[in-house]
């Protein structure tokens, strides 16, 4: 049975630089180009795009399956696409000169294929040779530092609808022979385009990347650009066993970028946390290290009758105030400076949280802010906090891990937290019906209850 009336497989194989490849041909263009023109047409409902990997016949690439008839289609270039989706999906007609009708001829090709990957493989193996993922692991720094770069210079914004290497390099202040490297490399790992001497900016680059654009991350962003420095006394930081304290200061702007990226990481997930704890029956909420405030806004929203604290450090507080004012909610959400390992917390909340917090304290810090929590609880008030959860064994999953490490790198004493230990804590704190709430996405909430 098939559930769509047509299913297309492209070829997204990536191989070793140098290795034909459908992707080095050219692939994802493709799939960008048809995933775009089957919407356009509005053949989304009966069109399933799907990626595979490689099909063995990857010499005639970007290789691309129709089924359920099994045509095969060969060497696709984005400029047939419009062919593809008019002829082949829109009318049931397969366009003929790029059909590859020779099923003996692709078979024999397939599995001369196989069996020289698989020797290639036994070659490689015995030489010694470092596998091609280590290698990826290895130098994984190097797209990721290009696209940091593009980000800290605004180089998308520059592109703009097209623009030559000189051009961006005016207007980014900066040197043209380089910029042009940069471009180049931002081409090759597929987020611009060339033709000629114009650069363009990918449909995700432009939506993405682009002051202006409705969906911009680019200020959210640039907490990770922010953040690479740290990560880069890593080595320091496990011999010492904390952070390293290195010269570029928390300047305003670093806080800006800081608090952009919370709320930019926070915007998607602030629903589902208000759906989670519900917000019928809550009146006051204490939204300890608020940041954006963007928990506090969502519950205000969700019930007019919700009054919500933020507390958080002094040079936060304009910032919070500014994103308050913006969503319209001042008469519900007030905003305290303060160090919640200090200040007083008040008293009577029907719910405290500490979204994205307990990662920035050691086990010591968070048991001494639960205590408090609870004794700042109203009777049935519940303590909320989330966070990136380990598994018990501390081994996965790999982004709560891999945040440990940016609490290693970022702070005194830092980093993610596993379930039992966010459970004991609670307990400690005289908190009953401890329990965890898995949301989407990578983090999840751990709630107790002050009876
Ligand atoms: C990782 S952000 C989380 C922000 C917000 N809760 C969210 O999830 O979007 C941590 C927040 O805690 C605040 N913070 C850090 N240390 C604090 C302290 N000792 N007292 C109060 N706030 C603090 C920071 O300024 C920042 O706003
Ligand atoms: S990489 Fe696409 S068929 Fe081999």
């Amino acid at each position: 049975m098939e559930p769509f009336r047509f299913h297309l497989f492209v070829c997204t194989q990536q191989k070793p630089e140098g290795v034909t490849s459908c992707t080095a041909r050219g692939s994802l263009d493709v799939l960008d180009e048809l995933d775009r023109q089957i919407r356009e047409h509005g053949l989304s409902d009966a069109v399933q795009l799907t990626t595979c990997g490689c099909m063995g016949l990857c010499d005639d690439g970007p290789v691309m399956v129709v089924y359920p008839e099994g045509v095969w289609y060969r060497r696709v270039q984005p400029s047939d696409v419009s062919e593809i989706v008019e002829l082949h999906l829109g009318h049931e007609e397969p366009v003929e000169r790029l059909v590859w009708g020779d099923a003996s001829a692709m078979k024999a090709m397939a599995v001369d294929h196989g069996e020289k990957f698989r020797a290639a493989m036994e070659a490689r193996d015995k030489a010694g040779t470092l596998p091609e993922h280590l290698n990826q692991l290895i130098r994984g720094y190097m797209p990721s530092r290009c696209l940091l770069s593009a980000l800290e210079l605004d180089l998308f914004t520059a592109v703009g609808d097209g623009a030559s290497a000189e051009q961006v390099g005016v207007k980014i202040k900066a040197s043209a022979p380089a910029t042009a490297m940069l471009l180049n490399a931002l081409v090759a790992l597929g987020l611009l385009s060339k033709s000629g001497e114009t650069y363009r900016n990918k449909r995700e680059s432009g939506r993405f990347f682009v002051q202006g654009s409705k969906d911009n991350h680019r200020n959210g962003l640039l907490h990770n650009a922010n953040i690479w420095h740290r990560w880069s006394t890593l080595t320091e930081a496990v011999r010492r066993g904390g952070s390293i304290p290195i010269d570029r200061a928390r300047t305003p702007e670093w806080t800006k970028d800081f608090i952009a990226g919370m709320q930019h990481h926070a915007k998607d997930r602030a629903p589902h946390v208000v759906n989670a704890l519900g917000a019928a029956n809550v009146r006051r909420i204490l939204d300890l290290g608020g940041g954006s405030g963007i928990y506090s806004i969502a519950f205000a929203k969700a019930n007019p009758e919700v009054k919500c604290e933020v507390l958080d450090l002094p040079e936060v507080v304009p910032l919070t105030t500014d994103y308050v004012n913006r969503a319209g909610v001042q008469a519900q959400v007030s905003i305290r400076a303060g160090d919640m390992l200090h200040d007083d917390f008040g008293s009577g909340y029907d719910i405290i949280m500490l979204n994205a917090i307990c990662h920035m304290f050691s086990e010591e810090q968070n048991r001494y802010i639960f205590r408090r929590a609870r004794e700042a609880l109203a009777p049935n008030g519940r303590l909320v906090v989330q966070d990136f959860i380990l598994n018990p064994d501390k081994t996965g999953p790999l982004h709560a891990v891999l945040f440990s490490i940016n609490m290693l790198v970022g702070t005194e004493s830092g980093a993610s937290y596993s379930e039992p230990e966010y459970r004991l804590w609670m307990e400690g704190a005289g908190l009953s019906e401890v329990r965890r709430i898995n949301l989407p996405g990578p983090s999840d909430l751990m709630v107790g209850v002050a009876k």
